[in-house]
């Protein structure tokens, strides 16, 4: 029997993850966190000494991720979300991950009956089919916020303006790219979350879900 698949996608730190997570085990789906992936090639290639990779060397990194670099506290920080961003520009090393998240989403590791995925591709290039996307927004400030509490949270005290241009400049390269840009679903349910608490988010996703799957 084919697998529910739920798309969620959005710019950064608009609580994609959070929401992603909490549907997850609400329906009882896998969950696969597709910028975790993005990260694991950009933190393979700064552990190995090519923070500037060529498409050939990010691809390769691609190809061969050991999967415990997932588990690196720096996967988090923020310059390797800076250059995940960059790799995620190379069309080589978006098709060595497409197997991967297509094979998770249509079977979920423990046989659950449906996946969710976030990312910034998912409900476009990834999972076109889903019967349920969202993207998720916020406004910039709230997003820099909620990174700057992120950040903060990990012992990194940059200025909140630094974060802001950052998360500005990130979105701009993910939405400019020619490979897979972030963009939405003309099918994917539009969810600003900027005055929303997580619990409302969550409701709110729950409906959406709900009304398109049964
Ligand atoms: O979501 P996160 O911030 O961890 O993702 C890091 C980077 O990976 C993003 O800025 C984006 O460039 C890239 N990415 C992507 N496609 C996805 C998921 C992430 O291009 N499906």
């Amino acid at each position: 029997m084919s697998k529910i698949i739920i798309a969620i996608d959005g710019p950064a730190a608009a609580g994609k993850g959070t929401l992603a997570r909490k549907l997850a085990a609400h329906y009882d789906f896998a969950y696969l966190d597709t910028g975790s992936l993005y990260r694991a090639v950009a933190l393979t290639l700064i552990l190995s000494g090519k923070p500037d990779p060529s498409e050939s060397e990010a691809e390769d990194a691609a190809n061969n991720l050991n999967p415990a670099i997932l588990t690196d506290s720096e996967l988090r920080a923020e310059a390797t979300g800076k250059l995940a961003s960059r790799v995620a520009t190379m069309q080589k090393v978006r098709d060595a991950l497409k197997i991967f998240q297509i094979d998770f989403a249509n079977n979920p590791p423990e046989g659950q009956q449906g996946a969710v995925l976030d990312g910034r591709d998912i409900g476009t290039v990834i999972c076109p089919d889903a019967p349920c996307k969202i993207y998720v927004t916020a406004t910039d400030q709230v997003r820099a916020k909620r990174r700057w509490m992120e950040l903060s949270a990990r012992g990194d005290e940059r200025p909140f303006n630094d974060i802001l241009q950052d998360l500005i400049a990130r979105d701009r390269q993910d939405q400019q790219r020619a490979a897979a840009p972030l963009k939405p679903a003309k099918d994917a349910y539009r969810l600003d979350t900027s005055d929303l608490s997580p619990e409302a988010v969550l409701k709110k996703a729950i409906e959406i879900v709900d009304s398109r799957i049964k």
